[in-house]
Formats: C-alpha cells, sequence, structure tokens
C-alpha cells in the first residue's frame, strides 16, 4: 500500500503545491476559451501557470522585471514544449503599455504582484487599458485578516497588531481585504464576477499531520474546493482570488 511517508520528499512538496494552487488554476481554466487566447501573464514569474495556459493552446506573454525568473521560464517552456506560445518580456507593471497593445489581452493574470507595487489603483487602470473591451483578469492577492491572524498565531503579537493598523506594515505584500478589493476594481472601471476564498485551510494544517494521514492531502484538496465560493470564508482565506472584467 501507498503510505504517504514512503513518497519521496519532493512528491510531497508537489502535492502540497498543487493544493495551494488548485483552487485559482480552475477559475483560470474556467476563463479561458477556444485555443488562441492572448493572455498576459504578470509577474508571471518562472511560468507556473503560463506555461499550463500555453500548454491549453493560448499565447502567453509573461511580464516580470526578474531575469532569472524569465530565464527560468524559459527552460520550463522548452521542457513542455510550448516555447513557441510563451514569450518573456523583462519589465514592470507599470510598463505594459510599451509592451502589449492596448485593447488587445483576452486574459490579464496579476498573481502576487499587486500586493508590491507603489499603487495599486494606478496598477488596475494600466491593466485594463491592455484588456480589450469584456477581456478578464484574473486577480490573486494576500488576505489582510488572516495574515494577522497567521502572525499572532506564530507569537510575533506586536507585528500581528501593527499589521492589524496597516496592511501594508512590516516585511513583504501588502495585503487587502475582499471589501476594499471589490472597490478598487470597481473604481477602476471592472465588474467583479467572482471572488475565490484561496488557502483556507492549506497554511494552518501542519504538514506532518497531512503526511501521517493517509488520503489526507485529497481530503484538504476537496475541503479547500468546497469552501472556495462561500463568502463567509473570505475573511478566512491567505489569498483572495478574483475574476472580473473590464
Ligand atoms: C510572489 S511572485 C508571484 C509569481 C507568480 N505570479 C505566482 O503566482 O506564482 C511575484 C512576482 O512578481 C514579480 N514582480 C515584482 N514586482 C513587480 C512589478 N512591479 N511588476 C511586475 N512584476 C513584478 C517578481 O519578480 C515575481 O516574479
Amino acid at each position: 500500500m501507498d503510505r504517504p511517508l514512503d513518497r519521496p520528499a519532493a512528491t510531497r512538496a508537489a502535492t502540497r503545491a498543487t493544493t495551494r494552487t488548485a483552487v485559482v488554476w480552475s477559475a483560470v481554466e474556467g476563463l479561458l476559451g477556444g485555443p488562441g487566447q492572448v493572455v498576459v501573464d504578470i509577474g508571471g514569474g518562472t511560468g507556473g501557470f503560463a506555461v499550463r495556459v500555453a500548454g491549453l493552446g493560448h499565447q502567453v506573454t509573461v511580464v516580470d522585471p526578474s531575469p532569472d525568473a524569465l530565464a527560468a521560464l524559459d527552460r520550463r517552456a522548452g521542457e513542455q514544449g510550448v516555447a513557441d506560445r510563451v514569450t518573456g518580456q523583462q519589465g514592470d507593471l507599470a510598463d505594459l503599455p510599451g509592451l502589449v497593445p492596448a485593447g488587445s489581452v483576452d486574459l490579464v493574470l496579476c498573481h502576487g504582484v499587486l500586493g508590491l507595487v507603489d499603487d495599486p489603483a494606478a496598477a488596475l487602470r494600466t491593466i485594463g487599458a491592455a484588456l480589450r473591451s469584456g477581456g478578464a483578469l484574473s486577480l490573486l492577492v494576500g488576505q489582510h485578516h488572516a495574515a494577522v491572524l497567521a502572525r499572532a498565531m506564530a507569537g510575533h503579537l506586536v507585528a500581528a497588531r501593527e499589521l492589524l493598523e496597516d496592511a501594508a506594515a512590516g516585511p513583504g505584500e501588502r495585503r487587502f481585504t475582499a471589501d476594499e478589493l471589490d472597490r478598487l476594481l470597481t473604481e477602476a472601471g471592472y465588474t467583479v464576477s467572482g471572488m475565490h476564498a484561496v488557502r483556507v485551510f492549506t497554511d494552518l494544517v501542519p504538514a506532518s499531520l497531512l503526511d501521517l494521514e493517509p488520503g489526507a492531502a485529497a481530503s484538504l484538496l476537496d475541503l479547500e474546493r468546497a469552501v472556495a465560493s462561500r463568502p463567509e470564508y473570505l475573511t478566512l482565506a491567505a489569498q483572495l482570488h478574483v475574476v472580473a472584467t473590464h
């Protein structure tokens, strides 16, 4: 019988990574129509999503300031046989108007980047200008309340108190609440069509328990999927995923 502890650590890490991205990937897949869509992945890094999207037959441009990430993206795209459908462009979100024609993009992925920019409202307007009319944005950000809780549970009580008052306090990215995101997107001309709670349990359940309990990883994934669309879980989620059209 395959027991979790018999499996190599790399396999267990891959399972955990799949659990973290499963809800978002399902939503992204649902946004993509037939092959040949024009997709831009802002801050797409090493291409974890971009290469999968290209694998479905779409044309993906990754805009990222990191040359190392773009080199890893090229390698990954080559290994997966989609190098002809993935283009890496070194640049910042603010450079988008010079890299992508206005009104030309079917889908923008902006995952883990909005909390890194100085002016999130301006960033959303910049993305909106790149989208074609009716084009979609897949936005993934850290969620403020869960970040406060995580700091407190780790014993960093002063840091938790600071973060409670200021979503940009301390190291790392700025976090957002669901209401704040909704307002930012609406003011930037988007219509929000879906908001998902992401990583509600995954960051809380100790890896050691998952490794010990046969079938626990599958049960955790099932639980994450079950709460993703329940609004009462948005405040508990480590991340919020929003689908919005422009
Ligand atoms: C947290 S990682 C997220 C990577 C990927 N999107 C994902 O979800 O796995 C943030 C990425 O954004 C890039 N980045 C940082 N600042 C950026 C900016 N101002 N504009 C575009 N990308 C940026 C980083 O180089 C990095 O690859």
